[in-house]
């Protein structure tokens, strides 16, 4: 009976770190980003309002910004603004690239 639940226990523990590791851009962004950048990226948030951060849904922001500097702001932060911080001690590489892609969602026509 002990081993049982034991094997339970330590199933269920597996199956949280995996998920863990595992999480979707959009878990990212709602978890990393969203209270800055808003839920779509438009900044239409406290801080954004603030800090007059870019809507990145505007068609002209997405096709100025090449993915290498989208990349480029996630793990190194901005220069402009230190509100913006570096991302890359704790996000992958691999969540980083993921993220890129998912902000280029956000474009809207
Ligand atoms: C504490 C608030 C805050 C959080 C959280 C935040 N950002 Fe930012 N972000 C900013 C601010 C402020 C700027 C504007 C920087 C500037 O003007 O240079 C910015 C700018 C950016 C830019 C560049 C936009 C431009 O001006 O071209 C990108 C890309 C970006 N953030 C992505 C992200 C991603 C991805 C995350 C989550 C991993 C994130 N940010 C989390 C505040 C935040």
């Amino acid at each position: 009976m002990k081993t049982t639940r034991y094997a339970l226990l330590l199933s269920l523990s597996l199956a949280t770190a995996a998920q863990a590791a595992d999480e979707t851009p959009a878990e990212l962004w709602t978890a990393k980003c969203k209270s800055c950048h808003g839920p779509d990226g438009r900044a239409q948030t406290q801080m954004g309002k603030k800090e007059a951060i870019v809507d990145m849904s505007q068609a002209a922001w997405q096709k100025a910004q090449t993915d290498e500097d989208i990349r480029e702001v996630i793990s190194e932060g901005s220069s402009r603004n230190r509100k913006m911080k570096p991302y890359k001690e704790k996000l992958t590489p691999e969540q980083i690239n993921s993220l890129v892609g998912y902000i280029r969602t956000f474009k809207k026509g």
